[in-house]
């Protein structure tokens, strides 16, 4: 027997990742429950939301129209009781096992729809180790998205060694067909196809600024103008969130026990020192309001 089609979403946590991720599927006609652990920090979801889709309006990506009707479809709880129902769940909480194998025990008491998927955002924990704090781990996957969600086309599909076959192909048809992604297919490993590779590029460019090798400038310079990135590992970092780049780390290192993966002690210091990037206005640059550099 075939599945229905994935009409109604719940995504956890309203954050850069979780609000993108929320966007693209109300975009995509899809009615989307997102869960914030307060109010304030679920307006903060819809207002992140809501500028968004006004930047979608100003660059012509979407009509006022589309605008209006994909914020009808998103919907804001603070109670994952609400989330019975969904077909599809999309975790993108705070990069931390704990947390998130919280959510996937507590989901698998809720959500009631045998064929729902249970899917995780994570940038790096391995798919297996939240499927087994569920009843269900041949119904949990992995669903990575790229930020800025509403630009960026990837979708990384993890599957893990119960994940089953019609639950990624589900999950596949929804990113590539409903959403319109591009999806590419990885390991259940720590830090997939992406962050394996970008991780130590972008813990090697903190180490260069750490030991005076060249300026945060130049470094990002050189890779803007000398590779055509469309911007440089600083600025990326900065982008991401140096403590989602720990995390990241910390959990690839954990797996494989790889020097190139270890937090440097620059980056410690930062994540320490609350500097975690764009998101709180400085990391390795400062950012004004409109989150464009403001000071080097
Ligand atoms: N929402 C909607 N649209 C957005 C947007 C957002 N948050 N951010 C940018 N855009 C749109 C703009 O409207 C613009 O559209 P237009 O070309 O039609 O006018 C277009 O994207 C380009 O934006 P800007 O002109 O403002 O800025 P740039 O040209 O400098 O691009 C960027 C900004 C899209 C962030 C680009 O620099 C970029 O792609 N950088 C690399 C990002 C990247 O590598 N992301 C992956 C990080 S790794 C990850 O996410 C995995 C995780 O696990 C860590």
């Amino acid at each position: 027997m075939t599945s229905e089609k994935i009409q109604r979403v719940g995504v956890i946590g309203a954050g850069q990742m979780g609000a993108g991720i929320a966007e693209v599927c109300a975009r995509a006609h899809v009615d989307v429950l997102v869960y914030e652990q307060t109010r304030e920090l679920a307006a903060a979801g819809r207002a992140r939301i809501m500028r968004s889709l006004d930047r979608g309006v100003s660059s012509g990506k979407i009509t006022e129209r589309e605008r209006e009707q994909a914020a009808w479809r998103l919907r804001f709880t603070s109670d994952l009781g609400d989330f019975a129902d969904r077909q599809l769940v999309v975790e993108a909480v705070v990069e931390d096992e704990k947390v998130k194998s919280a959510i996937f025990a507590e989901l698998d008491q809720i959500v009631t729809d045998p064929d729902a998927v249970l899917a995780s955002n994570t940038s790096s924990i391995p798919i297996m180790k939240l499927g087994i704090t569920t009843s269900r781990p041949e119904r949990v996957i992995g669903l990575h998205f790229f930020n800025p969600v509403p630009v960026l086309p990837l979708v990384e599909l993890v599957t893990t060694l119960k994940t089953s076959a019609a639950v990624t192909e589900r999950a596949e048809q929804f990113a590539g067909e409903v959403l319109g992604k591009q999806v590419v297919r990885s390991a259940d490993r720590s830090g997939f196809v992406v962050n394996a590779l970008l991780v130590p590029y972008l813990l090697s460019a903190i180490r260069m600024v750490e030991s005076g090798f060249a300026t945060k400038e130049d470094i990002d310079k050189a890779t803007v103008l000398g590779l055509a990135h469309p911007m440089g590992p600083l600025a990326l970092t900065d982008l991401v969130g140096l403590d989602t780049v720990k995390s990241i780390a910390d959990s690839m290192y954990e797996e494989f026990k790889e020097p190139l993966y270890s937090a440097p002690p620059l980056l410690l210091r930062m994540v320490e020192a609350g500097l975690v990037g764009k998101k709180v206005g400085r990391g390795f640059y400062e950012y004004a309001d409109n989150g464009r550099v403001a000071k080097k």
